[in-house]
């Protein structure tokens, strides 16, 4: 189904960006002592070098998103009171209830704003960001706090090599308002399908397996996942994601400054390129230092990227996970990065590069 577009509805634009990674990394050597792998294996697989993990057991998903928010808000000179929502996409929130969101709010002193969770494993944060963009191109809130924060390091089996190696801590923000003019989030194409839904999974913890010996016995509180059969539907999802929304606007590669995939496998981020036609050099990569930190994916390669963006930049967001869950976004980048980013985030950023 073509979009309804409406040519005098008002745009809804990130205008700020704020990350969060623990300092603590866990380098592909310190799995080879925890595991039966390798480093070669692991960067040709997947291309991951590192990833940041939270080892603090007080510390979780909220405390990440908190951090980041705040990181965003101090950049941006922002009152916390003037935020209206806040929507964290995670699989990992501390508990099942309260939400992530009323953490966050109450951690950063948000006192006007509602919120929620939204779950959708690797595509949260890109279903997190057209959500929150509806409610600005409503019309009916100003200022609405999109944040992506995975702490996998609390589901993940160090026992089992085929995952352990894949997954990162971190959390990353982005602030979305009206923008004066025609950049922001264009346009977006998602999509859910739960007949796989058995191919990557937490199956334990909820309602329908809650814990009990037997369950913890049997590793059902961890992630799992058939990463094969997963990998031959995430390059099927992303490339045709893409695809479709370049074909709604007639958008040629030319016109397009990033892409922007979710981190999950490098080889999967080059397959999807190269079917786009898309050249190494505009698509960002971030995968070889934090790994695969779900939610946070995206909104980190925007941090790392900040500095670079101009107003009026093509970029394609696209993404797959559990669920499945897919899509991707059409987004018009709404400001001078250079402006916003100060020595010491851009030498930190440099330093990691
Ligand atoms: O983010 C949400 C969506 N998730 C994804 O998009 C992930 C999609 N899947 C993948 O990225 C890849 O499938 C993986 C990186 C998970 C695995 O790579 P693969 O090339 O598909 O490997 P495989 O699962 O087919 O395993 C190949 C071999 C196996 O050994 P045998 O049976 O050929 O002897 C595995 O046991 O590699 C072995 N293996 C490992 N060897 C060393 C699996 N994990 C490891 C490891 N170190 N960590």
């Amino acid at each position: 189904m073509q979009p309804a577009i409406n040519s005098a509805m008002r745009y809804a634009a990130i205008t700020a960006i704020g990350r969060f990674l623990p300092d603590e990394r866990l380098t592909n050597a310190d799995l080879e002592r925890i595991v039966d792998t390798d480093d070669e294996w692991i960067r040709t697989r997947t291309g991951i070098r590192e990833r940041r993990i939270l080892r603090d057991p007080d510390k979780a998903s909220a405390y990440m998103a908190s951090k980041a928010a705040q990181d965003l808000l101090e950049k941006r000179g922002l009152d916390p009171e003037e935020i209206d929502v806040i929507i964290v996409a995670t699989i990992t929130p501390d508990m099942f209830f309260p939400a992530t969101a009323c953490l966050v709010q109450e951690s950063i002193g948000a006192s006007n704003a509602w919120g929620f969770d939204l779950s959708a494993a690797c595509s949260g944060f890109l279903f997190a960001l057209a959500t929150g963009a509806q409610m600005i191109e409503s019309g009916r809130h100003e200022k609405v706090l999109v944040i992506g924060s995975d702490k996998m390091t609390g589901i993940t089996n160090f026992e089992d090599r085929a995952t352990c190696v894949l997954f990162g801590d971190a959390a990353a923000a982005v602030l979305l308002e009206p923008d004066p003019g025609e950049c922001g989030i264009i346009d977006f194409y998602q999509r859910i399908d739960g007949k796989h839904a058995d191919l990557l999974s937490m199956p334990g913890g909820g309602s329908l397996n809650p814990p009990t010996y037997e369950t913890v016995a049997k590793g059902m509180h961890f992630l799992q996942q058939q990463g094969r059969a997963v990998f031959k539907y995430a390059v099927d999802g992303m490339a045709r994601s893409a695809e479709e929304i370049m074909k709604r606007h007639n958008l040629g590669v030319d016109d397009i400054r990033y892409l922007v995939p979710h981190q999950a496998n490098q080889r999967i981020i080059h397959t999807t390129a190269r079917q786009m036609g898309l050249d190494s050099d505009k698509v960002i990569l971030n995968i070889d230092r934090y790994g695969n930190t779900t939610a946070a994916t995206i909104p980190l390669c925007f941090a790392d990227r900040e500095s670079e963006l101009r107003r009026g930049d093509v970029l394609i967001l696209v993404a797959f996970g559990g669920g499945f869950t897919w899509g991707s976004c059409y987004l018009r980048w709404a400001y001078d990065g250079s402006k916003v980013v100060g020595k010491e985030a851009e030498v930190r950023v440099a330093a990691e590069l």
